[in-house]
Formats: C-alpha cells, sequence, structure tokens
C-alpha cells in the first residue's frame, strides 16, 4: 500500500536520526492483542533496556556461585555498587558525582532529605509546593509537617495555577515565595510537573527561595533524563528522583537523590543516619559515632539493592553513549513535529496543556479532552484497542511522552493519526 506523504516524511525523518539505532536497545512492548505496541508511555515507566536482563542474570550467577564472597568477589563487587551509578546520574543531574547518589525510592529519599532540609524554627515554618501536587510528595510534605508537631492547614502553602488546570507562571511562584517571606522554610517543585507536563526554571526558583532565606528542594520523578539539569549550578538544596520513568531501570527501581556541596560539607548536619551512610573507609568498625560518607551518599541508610540497581547501570551506559544534549535535540524536534500535527487536527476535541516553548516542557505532552470525561476515555479505549500504550488521569488527561532514546517520528505521526481516527469513531 503507498503511503500518504506525511508518514513517509516521519519515517525519513527516522532515517536520518543519529539516534535511531538506540531503539533496537530496548525491548518493544506487545500490545493487548499481540501486536507490537506504539509505546509513550516512557513519563510513567521506560522500556527495558535489554542489557539490563544480562546484568541482572550476571548478579544472580554471581549470587549463586558466591554467596556471601559476592560482596567483594563478583564482577561488580556489591560492596560498592550502587557508586557505579553516580558517574552517570551525574552526568544527568548537573552534578560531581559525589553529590549525587542512588539510593531507596523517591519518598523515602524525599523523607531523608526533609530531615535535613525541613527543620522549622521559629516564624520560619512552612513549605510551598505546587496545588495538584504528585500525592506522594503531598503526603510526605503534611507528616513532616505534622511531625514537627506544626499544622499543615497552616504551614502547607499550595500555589494554584491562574486558570484552573493550567500551567504555573513564573511570576506567580516567585511573587507566592515574597508573600510567604520569612515565613518560607522550604520551597519543594517538580522539575517537569507530572501531570500538565510543565518544565520549570530551576536555577530562578532556587534564587527567589534563597532570597528570603528558605531552602529549595527539587523532585525530579519527571525531569531526570528528560530534561536537561544543572542542580549544582542551579544551588538547589537537594533533590530526589525515581529512575523507573526517563532513566528506564524498571519497576520500583532504586531511586536516587542529591545533596549541593556546600551541604554535605557542613559537620553535624542533622540527618537521620544508617550504616551505609558511614564513611566506607571504617564503616566495618562498627563503631557507635557516625562519620558521614563524603558527599550524597552520607544520607544512604541501607545497603544497595542489587537487583534493582543493575537495570540503572545498563540505562545510564545509554545515555552516556548517546549523549544528553544529543537526546535534548531529539526531542525537541519530536515534540515540535508532535504540536505541528496535533494543531493540524484542529483545537474542538482537544487542548494542549503542556506549554509550547521549547524551555517550558520536556517530552511529555499532556492533552486535554475538551467533550469531558466519557469521550476522554471512549478515545483512550479506542487507541487502547488500536496498540497505543499510554496513560488517563482524571478527569480529562491524556500523557503522551516520545522518548527521544526508542521513540521516533513515526511513532508520533502514527499517534497523531490514530488519535484523529478515535475521535472521529467517538464523535
Ligand atoms: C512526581 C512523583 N513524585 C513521587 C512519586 C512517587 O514515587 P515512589 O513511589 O518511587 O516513591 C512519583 C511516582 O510516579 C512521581 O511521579
Amino acid at each position: 500500500m503507498k503511503l500518504r506523504g506525511p508518514r513517509q516524511q516521519a519515517r525519513e525523518r527516522d532515517a536520518v536520526d543519529p539516534l535511531r539505532h538506540y531503539r533496537s536497545r530496548f525491548a518493544q512492548p506487545l500490545a493487548r492483542d499481540g501486536r507490537e505496541a506504539v509505546y509513550l508511555c516512557g513519563h510513567s515507566l521506560g522500556l527495558m533496556p535489554l542489557a539490563a536482563r544480562a546484568l541482572v542474570l550476571e548478579e544472580l550467577e554471581d549470587w549463586a556461585r558466591l554467596g556471601v564472597l559476592g560482596h567483594h568477589e563478583s564482577r561488580r563487587p556489591w560492596i560498592d555498587y550502587a557508586d557505579a551509578a553516580r558517574e552517570g546520574l551525574a552526568l544527568l543531574a548537573g552534578a560531581q558525582p559525589v553529590d549525587v547518589v542512588a539510593m531507596n525510592s523517591l519518598t523515602a529519599n524525599l523523607h531523608l532529605m526533609m530531615a535535613s532540609f525541613y527543620r522549622p524554627t521559629g516564624k520560619r515554618t512552612r513549605v510551598l509546593i505546587e496545588a495538584g501536587a504528585f500525592s506522594s510528595d503531598r503526603h510526605a510534605v503534611a507528616s513532616q509537617i505534622e511531625w514537627h508537631g506544626l499544622d499543615p492547614a497552616r504551614e502547607l502553602v499550595e500555589l494554584r495555577p491562574r486558570d484552573a488546570g493550567g500551567t504555573l507562571a513564573a511570576e506567580d511562584l516567585e511573587a507566592a515565595i515574597r508573600d510567604c517571606g520569612e515565613h518560607l522554610a522550604l520551597v519543594l517543585w517538580p522539575g517537569v510537573q507530572y501531570l500538565t507536563g510543565q518544565a520549570f526554571d530551576c536555577g530562578r526558583i532556587v534564587r527567589a527561595a534563597h532570597a528570603v532565606g528558605a531552602l529549595c528542594g527539587f523532585d525530579h520523578a519527571h525531569a531526570i533524563g528528560n530534561i536537561p539539569l544543572e542542580l549544582e549550578a542551579d544551588g538547589a538544596d537537594f533533590a530526589v528522583w525515581c529512575s523507573y520513568k526517563y532513566l528506564n531501570a524498571g519497576p520500583g527501581a532504586v531511586g536516587g537523590a542529591f545533596v549541593h556541596p556546600r551541604h554535605s560539607a557542613q559537620e553535624g548536619l542533622p540527618r537521620l543516619a544508617g550504616w551505609w551512610g558511614h564513611d566506607p573507609a571504617s564503616r566495618f568498625a562498627m563503631q557507635p559515632g557516625f562519620v558521614p560518607a563524603p558527599g550524597a551518599a552520607g544520607w544512604a541508610v541501607s545497603n544497595p539493592p542489587i537487583l534493582s540497581t543493575a537495570p540503572l547501570l545498563a540505562a545510564l551506559e545509554i545515555f552516556r553513549s548517546a549523549g544528553p544534549q544529543a537526546l535534548r535535540r531529539k526531542s525537541v524536534e519530536l515534540t515540535a513535529y508532535a504540536d505541528a500535527l496535533l494543531a493540524a487536527l484542529g483545537g474542538q476535541d482537544i487542548e494542549q496543556v503542556t506549554p509550547t516553548q521549547l524551555t517550558g516542557r520536556g517530552c511529555q505532552l499532556s492533552l486535554r479532552f475538551r467533550g469531558g470525561r466519557e469521550r476522554a476515555r471512549a478515545v483512550l479505549a479506542r487507541l487502547e484497542q488500536d496498540a497505543f500504550l499510554l496513560d488517563f488521569r482524571e478527569p480529562d488527561i491524556l500523557r503522551i511522552a516520545p522518548v527521544p532514546l526508542y521513540n521516533g517520528f513515526e511513532d508520533v505521526w502514527c499517534f497523531v493519526d490514530g488519535l484523529r481516527t478515535a475521535l472521529e469513531a467517538t464523535a
């Protein structure tokens, strides 16, 4: 069958894409009917790097072969296994390797960071977050406030966008920070908002927070591996992330954290400690005094989960090889291409929630159905039936992410064409 022009053009763009070979380094999931899916759900769960299987198997083999000796004698000794992730994470976080650490999970890391960096004193007790923050972040912040014997109804400040369900203006965030002023202890902000896909200028937020004497931390779940980050240069106090989205490390994989060196260098900073955060040079002396490991590793509490860190190592190697700048370039081209195709659909049925300017987004695009929830559900069902894997957030948001590592222009073309068909079928 002769292809219609635009699809052929999409294929031609894929054919000259210098990153096209990376797709074959990931397992391609199947739709429910057994066809290869058009996978646009990397904002939720990234695809499996094929190399992850071999790395996990090697750890299982080494465990079987060596038992406890594997801590020191396996191919990648478990004793300092998590250190192998630091260089790759640092590259994506915009930090020095010593200032990042792979550990725990996102929410657990958020609690550990807040134990050190949310220390309400005197008037300075408030935490500023976005209204509509990811539920786990809100629970973590509210429970930290209560943990200090304070009332979230007073101390948790939630900034709403001007238009309900819309994106947030940087000036409004700065104004909210100024309004809190000397009452503000911490700003906790996402690098990319999970629902709208809006990306923020992190440096600008840090500067505004620091100007009123508050600290500033980030939830980079949807940012790391998606947009360029400069945590250290921006002066962020801390950041946390998970690695199962854009980092492709697998369901529930080990999370990560960044701590700015001005804090890790500070002696006596309160923290919730465990033996894996103790200086490795004397960790096994098992003495009562806690001597923090240098950098962010001083916040680790437990020995690392080897089987969930192995896929992260496989994925970080792919990032290193592809290069973050090249990935960002392709990401920008893919989303611009999606914009152009979506615009041709006309705006009657869907509205793009994600900002269109490039600095205001990563690869996620959030589309709101104007026809409401029932229509949205019907369109989603049709798209799923047509082998698209994407996701829907109540009440009316469809999220897609053309991920530059494994998606191409033809995926974007197919999605918009599939959306057009689904909209027509449900009109
Ligand atoms: C923005 C954001 N914050 C927090 C979480 C919770 O992560 P975890 O279950 O790894 O703690 C998620 C999970 O998807 C998320 O997207």
